[in-house]
């Protein structure tokens, strides 16, 4: 095993969904051991001695965790997170759509890429699935310092050709071939992995939308993402500029445009129909809590929809959501639910932070478990990293309720190293 590496700590994995088949979708080593070849995880057990030319790193009762998956955020709105005072439809207006004029320059949006992806790494994350703006040399920034680090991620380039600012907008047929350009460009070159992203039904023609789900039936494995019923006043708007269609999610099927490399961001109010839909077509819907907190869209139905056998992953959504935080993500998951009078297991939010968010990205078998085989995207968490969260450990006797105390009080602090296909990428104690 000349030149692997070893991890040691606290290793923790899933296997599959620990709300459907209980503690046994559950891996836990209280002295584990992970040796990383070549990128991939070759082994995964209890601690043990191994031989000398192998390098490694002791980190003591740290645990050990697949990467985090983010599954719907906008590198562009990495400025202006934190805005103040509106709901969807101002807040693009407002503040959203003349940040995302500035990404036409290619500094900008170098800047703000490495930037953004830094602070994904110093919060555990090693794939998401990421929105650009509509200009392809935002593109091409965020392909090309995702590759500096090897990660592997999801981006695409905004469709959008009406109800936005001139300066954003392609048209049906520019935003197709810029599409298929980026797609010949980025898409499975290393790590990279293109999504077709009209926006969203309101900022797209429906010649637009046919032409995505053409160039999705074209291309050999690319995603689609866009957004769905996040807000009221948006649904309302669809249903009068899509009336042919029976509903907002019907708008998206009628072109082609679900399946099970499709990701829909928010999906608050989705009708029973829309929910079958989503679940027959294994059209994954991702849920981001802190987003409808803080532009105020509304409760997601968490497990209604994992009961209905939608296939869910969590987002940040930056910059309507308000961290890039996994463990703020997690408790505003836990939040929302709980208003609906649904505890979500602790176990079931990290599964879905991770696992169960690199199924809906149709990812499920390279990344999101730390097993053999699997591409070794890890973070370590420092599970005292605060002297609150210490104080609270101390009566923190199971791993549930461990687990439960970082997602309530743990923020980047607790991120001790990141790790994408075996190379460490940020390391806090450095
Ligand atoms: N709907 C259309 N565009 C956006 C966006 O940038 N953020 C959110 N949260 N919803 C959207
Ligand atoms: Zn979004």
């Amino acid at each position: 095993m000349p030149g692997g590496r070893v991890l040691k700590g606290r290793v923790l994995s899933f296997n599959g969904d620990p709300s459907l088949e209980g503690p046994q979708a559950v891996s836990f080593w209280e002295r584990g051991a992970v040796t990383i070849e070549d990128g991939t995880i070759s082994a995964v057990g209890n601690d043990r001695s191994v031989p000398e030319s192998v390098s490694v790193t002791d980190y003591g009762d740290r645990l050990i965790c697949a990467g985090f998956v983010d599954g719907h955020v906008h590198y562009p709105q990495i400025n202006i997170v934190a805005s103040y005072g509106k709901q969807l439809l101002d807040w693009l207006t407002t503040y959203t759509f003349p940040e995302e004029i500035r990404f036409s320059d290619p500094e900008i949006a170098r800047e703000a890429a490495k930037f953004f992806l830094n602070e994904l790494s110093k919060n555990g994350f090693t794939t998401a699935a990421v929105y650009c703006s509509s200009h392809p040399v935002s593109v091409d920034a965020f392909f090309t310092e995702a590759s500096v680090r090897n990660l592997r991620m999801i981006a695409g380039k905004v469709m959008m050709d009406r109800n936005a600012p001139e300066e954003l907008l392609d048209t049906a047929q520019s935003s197709y071939d810029q599409s298929k350009a980026l797609i010949d460009k980025w898409h499975r070159k290393g790590r990279n992995l293109y999504a077709i992203t009209p926006r969203f039904a309101p900022t797209s023609s429906p010649e637009q939308l046919e032409l995505a789900g053409a160039l999705f039936k074209e291309s050999e494995g690319v995603y689609v993402q866009s957004h769905v019923s996040e807000n009221l006043d948006e649904i309302t708007w669809v249903r009068d500029l899509f009336p042919g269609a029976t509903s907002y999610l019907d708008v998206y099927s009628k072109m082609g445009l679900l399946g099970p490399c499709s990701l829909y961001g928010h999906g608050i109010h989705l009708s029973d129909k829309e929910i079958a839909m989503a679940a027959e077509t294994g059209t994954g819907i991702v849920h981001c809590p802190t987003s409808n907190l803080f532009i105020g869209s509304g409760l997601f139905q968490y497990q209604k929809l994992r009961e209905a056998g939608v296939l869910l992953a969590l987002g940040t959504d930056v910059g309507g959501g308000s961290s890039l935080s996994p463990f703020a993500t997690m408790k505003a998951a836990y939040e929302i639910s709980q208003l609906q009078g649904i505890s979500l297991s602790p176990e079931t939010l990290f599964y879905a932070a991770s696992l169960g968010g690199a199924i809906t990205l149709n990812l499920g078998d390279r990344i999101g478990r730390v097993s053999a085989g699997y591409e070794a995207d890890l973070t370590v968490i420092d599970l005292e990293s605060t002297p609150l969260i210490r104080n609270r450990m101390k009566t923190a006797e199971t791993l549930r309720d461990q687990l439960f105390t970082q997602i309530i009080l743990a923020d980047d602090r607790a991120i001790r190293a990141t790790y994408a296909s075996g190379e460490l990428i940020y390391d806090r104690g450095a």
